[in-house]
């Protein structure tokens, strides 16, 4: 958007020629709305310009075959449909009428898009089960009623709010610059529209593969012909006296989120314990919230273990920068009412607590069942369990990953949901190898970081640009081999490092093909 609040571009509805097109892109409007220009080989398409996201601007993102990508956070878009082909973007978008002469092209209203082309696959089931409410859970239900899935979804989950936007708890809406209104991923009216029996408060208490039923905490038992196990992760908890206090909190749900609202009111100072992405984020929004925060973690450097010492050493010095103060490579001892005594002797007290030491995934049930679990939920490339009617997805599946060559669990956002779109079509008989290149991203203040592929360990990381002036691209290499790369402010470098990465992807999964392997 211009600075005036008016759309960027030319009206289209005036008509564009060709030659203003600029690497095949043109972002112009129709009225209010911004609308983008796209040449596909001699044709140009005209698609929504603001993703369905977070309003990403994808005349900055990066066009695939026939797909755009988003440059914030990755989602793809069909541009011959306008389909929201991989998350975390759900909705699709609007396609536009476009009038293509030689010199000059006009765009008129939206169109009516053509319907996506759906595989049809024998055996479908009549009843799915998904326990779990979060991003897999939700990304599931909502792709097996767009797959054309009419059997019955019943979604069980044991938190007491419907599926909401996990990532924002920590940052826009705990900082409080995101209203209440925009974390749920859909209205209420969602599942009753589509048929979605979600059952919130609802407590899964044992799965039986075999008898293909769960059994939920009350006695109640619900049938199923498919499961998608979606449990995610747990908090861990603290274990020190005074861990239990009221005004000492973990974060994973809304109401966490809320509960940390309410005592940062009432609080002049407070301790983050643990400088996980998920501290640093909530000590950003409680600095945005006007307390003095202190982050106290046993490791040298923030997030040097993900992203490596520079971009450690970065992120601390951002958070100095807006006032935070870290107790580095110290941890605390004990919590005795407000007053908080660290291992290293210092001490101060702290009206508020929030304690961000990592995640366990919940893999109670899965072990429970009998399911094959080993760090994690086992499932093999269509993330499927070793009980064959039972899929896992998210924090809790560890999956071969064809681009690392390891079995891996993670606990991203965009992970979570994808592989509950592939797990929806794949309990449809669809058989989905799951690929998709990991993704994940960060938001401290105004820096948003970025990360693609997944590295364990490295022994080079190449440092394009410069991450001080938050415009870098770190790759972390193995052998020569780029694992992963972390970037700031080079989203179109951060696509393209996907897009690669995809295609060394296929490339090894053709050559293993070919080996039999
Ligand atoms: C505050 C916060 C910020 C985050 N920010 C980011 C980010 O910026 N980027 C990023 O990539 N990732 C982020 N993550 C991680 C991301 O949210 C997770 O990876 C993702 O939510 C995992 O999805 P999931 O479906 O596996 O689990 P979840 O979303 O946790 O959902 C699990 C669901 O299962 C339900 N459940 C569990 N056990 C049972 C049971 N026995 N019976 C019934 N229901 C049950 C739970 O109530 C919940 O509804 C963040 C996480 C948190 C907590
Ligand atoms: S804004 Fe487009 S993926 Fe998030």
């Amino acid at each position: 958007m211009a600075d005036d609040n008016k759309p960027a571009g030319p009206d289209l509805t005036k008509g564009v020629s060709p030659a203003d097109f600029v690497d095949g892109k043109l972002l112009g409007h129709v009225g209010d709305d911004p609308v983008l220009l796209v040449q596909l080989g001699s044709e140009v398409v005209a698609i929504d310009a603001l993703c369905s996201h977070y309003h990403g601007p994808l005349a900055e993102g990066l066009v695939v075959d026939q797909t755009v990508r988003c440059p914030w956070h990755h989602a793809c878009f069909d541009l011959r449909t306008g389909e929201a082909l991989r998350a975390p973007a759900l909705s699709a978008l609007s396609l536009w009428q476009v009038e293509q002469g030689k010199d000059k092209i006009v765009v008129r209203g939206r169109r009516e898009a053509p319907k996506p082309v759906r595989k049809r696959a024998n055996g479908a089931p009549d009843k799915i089960v998904i326990v779990g409410g979060g991003a897999a859970g939700f990304a599931a239900a909502e792709m097996l009623r767009r797959e054309g899935f009419s059997g019955a979804i019943t979604m069980l989950s044991n938190d007491g709010a419907a599926p909401v936007d996990r990532p924002n708890l920590s940052k826009d809406y705990l900082a409080g610059s995101a209203p209440d209104d925009w974390m749920p991923l859909r209205p209420d009216n969602f599942y009753v529209d589509n048929d979605i029996d979600l059952r919130l408060e609802t407590t899964v208490a044992a799965v039986d593969p075999k008898g293909r039923r769960v059994t939920l905490a009350n006695g109640d038992t619900v049938p199923f012909d498919r499961l998608l196990l979606a449990t995610g992760a747990e908090p861990v908890r603290l274990d020190v006296p005074g861990a239990s206090q009221p005004h000492v909190h973990t974060l994973r749900s809304f109401a966490d989120s809320r509960a940390i609202i309410a005592g940062a009111a009432d609080a002049k100072r407070a301790l983050v314990i643990g400088a996980s992405f998920i501290g640093l984020e909530v000590a950003a929004s409680l600095r945005a919230r006007g307390l003095e925060v202190h982050v106290v973690a046993p490791e040298q450097r923030p997030m040097e273990r993900v992203l490596g010492a520079e971009m450690g050493d970065f992120v601390r010095a951002l958070h100095e920068q807006h006032g935070v103060v870290f107790h580095l490579k110290d941890t605390v001892a004990k919590i005795d009412g407000k007053h908080a005594t660290l291992k290293s002797g210092s001490s101060f007290d702290a009206g508020l607590v929030v304690v961000g030491v990592g995640v366990r995934p919940r893999l109670a049930l899965a072990e429970q069942a009998g399911l094959a679990v080993d760090r994690g939920v086992t499932v093999d490339a269509y993330l499927q369990t070793s009980a064959p009617n039972v899929f896992a997805a998210g924090d809790i599946a560890r999956w071969p990953d064809p681009h690392s060559g390891q079995s891996i669990r993670v606990e991203h956002w965009v992970v979570a949901e994808r592989q509950g779109q592939a797990a929806a079509r794949n309990m449809l008989g669809q058989r989905e190898r799951y690929k998709a290149v990991p993704f994940f991203w960060s938001q401290h203040y105004d820096v948003p970081i970025n990360y693609v592929g997944h590295a364990e360990k490295w022994d080079e990381i190449k440092i394009d640009g410069s991450i001080a002036s938050r415009d870098c691209l770190l790759q972390y290499r193995l052998n020569g081999r780029t694992l992963a790369v972390a970037s700031i402010y080079r989203d179109v470098a951060s696509l393209e490092a996907e897009v690669a990465m995809e295609r060394e992807t296929a490339r090894r999964l053709r050559r293993n093909a070919r080996l039999g392997n």
